[in-house]
């Protein structure tokens, strides 16, 4: 937990949720004018594979990874780091908010290194400088995080920097476990569905990963879900809701009835 009282927040939106119906900034800014603490990270999968098209670059993906040669980093890093995460922080200052939009690779916060040769320039989190994110919440600034992480690569007697392009939704359950921080997700279906279509209103970290290895839980739900467990598994609460009701962030974090799913220990 943060040193000023209350537990920060990590809210990790989706490509697929920020549309006009959207209330998750507005949210965003009330809930820290409320004295909640939150931190957001940002995917951009869409916009990446827009872009990469754009330049004439066919996105591939494996097991839900984007496959990433180096033309295809280059988007990656242009799109997270710059497009999406700039014009969040824009709009985050237009209501009022002191957001400070961050990659991995500043201040060094997300230590990765390559997941897989099979998917070129995707890295596992290896280490968070969790420093860098609590001096700007104790100042009352709102991080915004793009999930780029760097590596820096032995070669001979010195390192070689390499950006890595991360998964955002793991790259949100280490952010909260690392801070002792809560965790919600905000996508594009009312929370965690059984086999039925049925949203499950809690999961245990034993029953969430059974739905993983049950093939429940599918694709894009796998990384949320796993970062759900390591959030719980550091002592937090976690959550998957519907980005796409308005109000709903707002609504959740004051109690108030939300659909989704919530995880806790037994
Ligand atoms: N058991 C499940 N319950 C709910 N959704 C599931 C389940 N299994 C697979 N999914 C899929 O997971 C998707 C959510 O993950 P997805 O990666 O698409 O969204 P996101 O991470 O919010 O956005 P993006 O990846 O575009 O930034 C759902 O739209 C659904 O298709
Ligand atoms: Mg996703």
């Amino acid at each position: 937990m943060g040193s000023s009282g209350t537990r920060p927040l990590v809210v990790k939106i989706g490509g697929s949720t920020l549309g006009a119906e959207d209330t998750t900034l507005e949210d965003l800014a009330w809930l820290a004018r409320q004295a909640v603490r939150p931190v957001l990270v940002h995917g951009g999968g869409p916009l990446i594979s827009d872009w990469q098209r754009r330049l004439g670059l066919e996105p591939r993906f494996i097991r839900g990874l984007r496959v990433t040669d180096e033309p295809s980093l280059e988007v990656a890093i242009a799109v997270l780091a710059g497009l999406v995460n700039k014009q969040l922080v824009a709009n985050l200052q237009a209501f009022g908010v002191r957001a400070v939009g961050l990659a991995g690779v500043d201040g060094a916060l997300i230590r990765a290194r390559p997941a897989d040769p099979d998917l070129g320039f995707v890295g596992q989190v290896e280490r968070v400088d969790v420093g860098l994110l609590e001096r700007l919440l104790e100042d009352s600034y709102l991080p915004v995080i793009a999930p780029v992480g760097i590596y820096l690569e032995a070669v001979g007697d010195g390192v070689r920097p390499v950006c890595l392009n991360l998964n955002a939704d793991t790259v949100a359950g280490e952010l909260a476990a690392v801070l002792g921080a809560d965790l919600i997700f905000l996508t594009d279906t009312p929370g965690v569905l059984d086999g039925m279509g049925q949203t499950i209103p809690e999961l245990t970290p034993a029953r969430a990963v059974a739905l993983v290895e049950g093939g429940v839980a599918r694709g894009g739900m796998i990384p949320k879900v796993e970062a759900c467990v390591r959030a719980v598994e550091a002592g937090g609460t976690a959550w998957v809701i519907d980005g796409r009701v308005s109000g709903s962030l707002r609504r959740l974090v004051f109690g108030e009835g939300v659909a989704g799913t919530v995880f806790r220990t037994g």
